[in-house]
């Protein structure tokens, strides 16, 4: 009998070449987006699931569709497991992504035209963090805190309460996509005591840092609510988790269904179940571990090779480098460089960027994919050697040619997880 992918070959050759034009890219080529991962092989089956095939609308127990023996299961194991990773009290797995997710979580909590602080865009805050483009943004009042560059990117909490103080916001936001530091909670829960908001930390990107103990729970702190995506540093399918409180879990959950959301998708839901499984095995502390160790190394490497990091370096999976300043490039042109040379990064704006979001002055880097291909400390500074020289050289082709080739002759000892070779 022919395999499921021998018959997509067969019955769409044209999606079958962009799936294995795909595999190939990613065998071939280092990942430092640092919101991008390669997820595990048993997600992958999961994800390509007859789970997919079933509508599960309402909670395990409570569903409005029969037939949900096995998905009532699934649901239960991922919210339990959620719980125990992250000492909570309730979990809302079924979120569709990270930016439904947040809307869920303002829309539970929140009345339009209510005041919310979060970080600003260009400091390293999120979209769904009121950037004014964003519904979110319409919708509530944002007040926006920044990060102070003359303090190597650190927050001023003293005008963080000033603010808080004039504004009295009904919530605030920590978290972000593109700040090279980890947040100290504990000044942002005291401030939101001080005048009354509820917190809310979008971890995102360190969801699963901080299940793999490599980085602070705002739970730890106090934090009322912790939204995270599944698919960044957790390794899991694309989705999102809400997790709270007691007390917000009914207005959370009616929020994500039927407030915003229909039919949870149950292939994503067992997806996540099973990363969040492998989120509590010694092995994934071990990786959290090294994929800071990893950006660690891979910041001292372009440091001393001359490249300038916002926030003078990282204390996290991420980092930032100004191509303006560094190399006289934008942001754009060092992207489409590094992907020359089998690096795929993203453009980024760095704080109160003068130059727009397609051109900006930055880069920004991370070390989650490599790491999960079992790359360490010597190959992030060989990755720093090749992005340093190219970004230099970025006008001399034959140059570029031969760095492509080292970075495709490194890949090929670091298979990808769930990619055949
Ligand atoms: C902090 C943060 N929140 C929310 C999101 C949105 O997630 P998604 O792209 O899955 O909607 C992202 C995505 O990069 C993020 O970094």
């Amino acid at each position: 009998m022919a395999s499921a992918r021998e018959l997509l070959q067969q019955s769409d050759p044209a999606i079958f070449r962009a799936l294995a034009g795909e595999e190939m890219r990613q065998a071939q080529g280092v990942e430092m987006i640092p919101s991008e991962n390669y997820t595990y092989p048993e997600v992958l089956a999961t994800l390509g699931s007859v789970f997919t095939n079933k509508y599960s609308e309402g909670y395990p127990g409570r569903r409005y569709y029969g037939g949900q023996e096995f998905t009532d299961t699934i649901e239960s194991l991922a919210r339990q497991r959620a719980k125990q990773l992250f000492g909570c009290e309730h979990a809302n797995v079924q979120p569709l992504s990270g930016a439904p997710m947040n809307a869920a979580a303002y829309l539970a909590l929140l009345e339009p035209g209510d005041t919310v602080m979060g970080m600003d865009l260009s400091h390293g805050g999120h979209l769904t963090h009121g950037a004014p483009v964003s519904h979110m943004g319409r919708l509530f009042r944002w007040v926006r805190y920044k990060t102070e560059p003359s303090a190597e990117g650190r927050i001023d909490f003293d005008a963080v309460r000033r603010a808080a103080l004039e504004h009295s916001p009904r919530m605030i936001v920590c978290g972000y996509s593109s700040y090279p530091r980890d947040y100290d909670y504990g000044p942002f829960k005291e401030i939101a005591d001080e005048v009354g908001a509820i917190t809310l930390a979008d971890v995102s990107h360190i969801g699963g840092l901080i299940a793999g103990g490599a980085l602070a729970n705002p739970f730890d702190s106090g934090f009322d609510i912790v939204t995270t995506t599944t698919h960044k540093s957790m390794r899991g399918p694309r989705g999102g988790m809400i997790l709270c409180r007691s007390k917000f879990r009914l207005a959370i959950d009616k929020s994500v269904f039927p407030g915003l959301q229909g039919g949870p998708h149950m292939n994503q839901v067992a997806a996540t179940a099973v990363a969040l499984a492998k989120a509590q095995g010694p092995d994934f502390r071990q990786y959290c571990r090294q994929v800071l160790d990893n950006a660690q190394a891979l910041a001292r490497a372009l440091l001393a090779g001359g490249a300038h990091l916002v926030t003078g370096g990282t204390a996290n999976h991420m980092m930032v480098v100004d191509c303006v300043s560094s190399f006289e490039i934008n942001g754009r042109i060092a992207e489409e460089t590094l992907d020359r040379i089998s690096i795929t990064c993203n453009k980024q704006v760095i704080p109160d960027d003068p130059n727009p979001p397609l051109r900006p002055s930055g880069i920004r880097l991370g070390t989650p994919a490599a790491t999960t291909r079992g790359m360490r400390e010597p190959e992030m500074e060989v990755l720093a050697r090749c992005m340093l020289e190219a970004l230099r050289a970025h006008g001399d082709g034959a140059r570029l040619e031969r760095l492509n080739a080292e970075v495709q002759e490194l890949c090929s000892a670091f298979p990808v997880p769930g990619i055949e070779a």
